[in-house]
């Protein structure tokens, strides 16, 4: 079965800007209204100032005054599915909560798993 979620996070991967590390990653984020919302990872010549799609396609979301995010799609080509970094389980973490992830490869290989799995005891606005 196809999920729109996971072609979209496929189709936007192909606009990585790649050059240094040759990893290209898709995401896509799928907000209240059902509008899906996408980004790829955009690296810099300077490498600290690489932005991955995760943080592309949250950000990209919620500057248009999106919210209510119901699943994230991550597509990335390793055999081992790949999960968002550290920096964008926070960031996801801020937006979306405990929200539905999937993860795919490019053939076809799914998982989806929730981010409260991959990062237990976050911190966030609750403690402030
Ligand atoms: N990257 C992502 O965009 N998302 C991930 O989930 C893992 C890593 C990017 C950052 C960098 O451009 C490249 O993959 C290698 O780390």
């Amino acid at each position: 079965m196809t999920d729109a979620l996971v072609e979209a996070a496929l189709a936007v991967r192909l606009n990585a800007h790649a050059p240094f590390s040759k990893f290209q990653v898709g995401a896509a984020v799928e907000d209240s209204t059902g509008k899906i919302h996408t980004g790829c990872n955009v690296e810099n010549a300077t490498y600290g100032l690489t932005v991955c799609a995760e943080r592309v396609a949250i950000f990209k979301a919620v500057s248009e005054g999106a919210k209510g995010f119901r699943r994230v799609a991550v597509v990335a080509d390793t055999e081992t599915l790949t999960p968002p970094c550290g920096a964008c389980r926070q960031i996801l973490w801020e937006f979306c909560g405990d929200v539905e992830l999937v993860l795919s490869n490019l053939h076809g290989k799914t998982e989806t798993i929730r981010l409260g799995s991959l990062f237990p005891r976050a911190f966030d606005a609750s403690f402030l």
